[in-house]
């Protein structure tokens, strides 16, 4: 039977109310000491009629913080502030996922009392420079994480997953894509190891598993999600082996029956240009499970793909960004608010481009 980005879907014993996800976006508005704040609690209840809301990216520990102003998962006030949340959103009758992550290389000893960022090989970020409290900063050279060591960061994950659960949340995402800690173990561009976790497909898919297997003991599999990004060249990612390390790695998530899986397919933050882009066709045969796309999509790109069966969820970001009742205009025809400027996409803690977004009710357009 055809599916419309409209029909619900079962996640587990969860059923979603429609297809339309809101994608993660890092909105830098949580406390100084990555607190969710009660700003955080009303910008994701307001979206809470996505049949799933994912929220942002959420450092697992105290030094894998990469921005200012972004929430955390290690302490006990960031639980508490992350059960506001998604207390505020299950009121509204909304299902919500959190995205735990770590930056391995992309980040600066300056943002983590002077340690310095961890990556599988010591290979830095050269196409780009990151904000730091003394000025953007060109990224410093990893330090290779000890095969002995790695035990602990799959850990972290996991406890970041328990701290989730304990806040409420209906599921975790694991980032491993756009060249963070997972990406980068994923991929021969930053991974050259020749140990148990780098030197074949098969190993620089190992770290992944591991934290798989970490967080399903903490949530049932249709609770957890991952993300992935074959084609971006986001943090100097891009691989000559690309097509073989990410159809590997679909194929290797779709034995455990997950939630879903989340593929940033467009091309619109970036292309690698090693080859062909990978597409949602291409991933359909890998993995039967929930397939989601991202990037770039439409109402009615976003309905093709799904009408077509080439994904089962279509993640939106920016669209979410301007428009907190993107499904209700989605479902009437309803024109969209402009997209919010980029400078009010972090920074600061206002609530400018962030909670002042009006409904189609509220601009006058329903
Ligand atoms: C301001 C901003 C913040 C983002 N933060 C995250 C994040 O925390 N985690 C993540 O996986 N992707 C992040 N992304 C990528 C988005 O999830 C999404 O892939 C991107 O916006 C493309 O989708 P869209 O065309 O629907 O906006 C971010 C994008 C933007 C614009």
């Amino acid at each position: 039977m055809k599916q419309t980005l409209f029909a619900s879907l079962s996640l587990g014993e969860t059923t979603l109310r429609n297809r339309i996800a809101f994608a993660p976006l890092t909105r830098t508005r949580a406390e100084p000491d990555g607190t969710p704040s009660a700003l955080m609690a009303e910008h994701y209840a307001q979206r809470a009629s996505a049949g799933l809301l994912i929220a942002e990216a959420t450092a697992i520990a105290s030094d894998a913080i990469a921005w200012l102003g972004m929430p955390g998962i290690f302490s006990e006030s960031q639980v508490a502030g992350w059960k506001k949340v998604t207390d505020a959103v299950h009121a509204k009758g909304g299902t919500i996922f959190l995205q735990i992550w770590h930056p391995g290389r992309a980040t600066h000893s300056l943002l983590n009392s002077g340690t310095r960022p961890v990556a599988p090989s010591p290979i830095a970020i050269t196409s780009d420079e990151i904000h730091t409290l003394e000025g953007k900063k060109p990224y410093e050279t990893p330090r290779a994480l000890e095969e002995d060591e790695i035990p602990d960061f799959v850990n972290q994950f996991k406890r970041a997953a328990k701290h989730a659960k304990e806040a409420n949340f209906d599921g975790v995402e694991i980032h491993a894509a756009n060249g963070y800690l997972i990406d980068q173990f994923l991929q021969s561009a930053s991974n050259h190891r020749q140990d148990a976790y780098g030197g074949s497909i098969e190993k620089r898919y190992r770290f992944l598993d591991e934290v798989v297997k970490s967080v399903l003991e903490v949530f049932p599999a249709k609770q957890i999600g991952v993300r992935l990004s074959p084609n971006g060249n986001f943090n100097d990612m891009g691989s000559d082996d690309y097509r073989e390390q990410f159809a590997y790695t679909a194929r290797q998530l779709e034995t455990y029956d997950l939630g879903y899986l989340h593929v940033i397919d467009g091309l619109g933050f970036g292309f690698h240009e090693k080859g062909e882009a990978m597409t949602l066709e291409e991933f359909r045969p890998l993995y039967s499970g929930v397939l989601m796309g991202n990037c770039g999509y439409t109402k009615e790109s976003a309905e093709e793909r799904i009408e077509a069966g080439h994904a089962d969820m279509i993640a939106f970001g920016r669209p979410f960004m301007s428009n907190p009742d993107l499904v209700e205009r989605f479902a009437n025809d309803w024109a969209l608010n402009p997209e919010v400027d980029q400078s009010q996409w972090y920074g600061s803690p206002s609530p400018q481009g962030y909670t002042d977004q009006p409904t189609a009710q509220e601009a006058g357009i329903a």
